[in-house]
């Protein structure tokens, strides 16, 4: 059962879950990337996911996919970059359960990640819409929503990384995850938690978790684009939209007080584009056996070295989330 119905009974019959990943994830240190007497662990999601890949995004949509079925939706409508994660993975689960996807995908640098990740896009059965920038995506919103209603039934439409009230779930459920392993004494209490932040669902979800669980951890929001905005009050909203939403489905708490901070610093020049300080921190994190991404982790994991080293991190350790799950 996931926490979030142990947390609320109310919630079991009014917020649907489908199990698609094992957890709870592992936790364990990182000893070569700690400075400055800084400590560093691990929570890793990489294996979250039922063929063991998927990452945060599998998070979400253990939320999202039954909410889409409970609406007799056909197909789910959503966006990202050339090489987004989050549309494979909701193309590649979504079909598990019978759920088409259509993706308006967004130009971005291309290597030969995202190449790679196009050819899986395209494999994955997902209808796949070039759209190029966003204000044509917006544009052509109205077009992509009918090319893909099934009869009188429109397309259920998820904004980009699955960042919906309801996805960022997701990463309240996550918290309360964090929390139990806390408890059981496997994981020492962060002060601060790192995280990669494209469309805010993780940061928000994990804010909100961490309030409603009771942990004191500060969530510190890396920002790897330039396409959402993704400052202290978007997060925020977000959060709130997440805490209103277990309100209306049932769950009673009082305000939350969230503990979080987003950082630009980090992003370099755009979307995708590497950073020497991403660059670096990819081989830094190999000597602790961690594999990082070039658009997310390595950004977030650049940030999470510059700040140990300057001190920032008062308040006990730091919990690097790897979000990055590769099929
Ligand atoms: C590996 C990875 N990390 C982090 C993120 C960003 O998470 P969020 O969109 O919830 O901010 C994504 C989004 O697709 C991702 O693929």
């Amino acid at each position: 059962m996931p926490y979030l119905h142990k947390w609320s009974p109310a919630l079991v019959r009014t917020l649907p879950h489908t199990r698609l990943g094992t957890g709870p994830t592992p936790v364990r240190p990182l000893p070569s990337l700690g400075q400055s007497g800084c400590e560093i662990w691990l929570k890793d999601e990489s294996g979250f996911g039922d063929g063991g890949w998927g990452g945060n995004k599998v998070r979400k949509l253990e939320w999202l996919l039954p909410d889409v079925k409970r609406r007799g939706r056909k197909t789910i409508l959503t966006f990202g970059g050339l090489g987004t994660n989050w549309g494979l993975a909701t193309a590649l689960y979504g079909r598990e359960q019978g759920i088409h996807t259509a993706l308006g995908l967004i130009d971005q640098p291309r290597d030969q990640h995202v190449e790679e990740q196009l050819k899986r896009l395209e494999a994955s059965g997902a209808s796949l819409h070039f759209t190029h920038t966003k204000n044509r995506t917006i544009a052509l919103a109205p077009w992509l929503i009918l090319r893909h209603s099934s009869g009188l039934r429109p397309p259920y439409i998820l904004p980009s990384g699955g960042s919906s009230p309801l996805g960022a779930l997701g990463y309240v459920e996550t918290a309360f995850e964090i929390a139990a392993q806390v408890e059981s004494g496997e994981l020492p209490e962060p002060g601060h938690a790192v995280v990669p932040t494209g469309s805010g669902g993780t940061a928000a979800g994990l804010a909100l978790g961490f309030a409603l669980a009771g942990l004191g951890t500060r969530v510190v929001g890396v920002i790897v684009t330039e396409h959402l905005r993704l400052d202290d009050e978007a997060i925020g909203k977000l959060a709130g939209k997440s805490a209103a939403l277990l309100r209306q489905r049932g769950a009673a708490f009082p305000e939350p007080d969230l503990n979080f901070e987003m950082t630009e610093e980090w992003l370099g020049e755009t979307y995708g584009a590497p950073t020497p300080e991403s660059e670096a921190a990819i081989e830094r994190a190999r000597a602790d056996g961690l594999e990082l991404d070039p658009v997310y982790t390595a950004k977030a994991m650049a940030a999470l070295i510059a700040k140990s080293a300057a001190g920032d991190f008062e308040g006990g350790p730091v919990l690097f989330i790897n979000t990055n799950g590769p099929r």
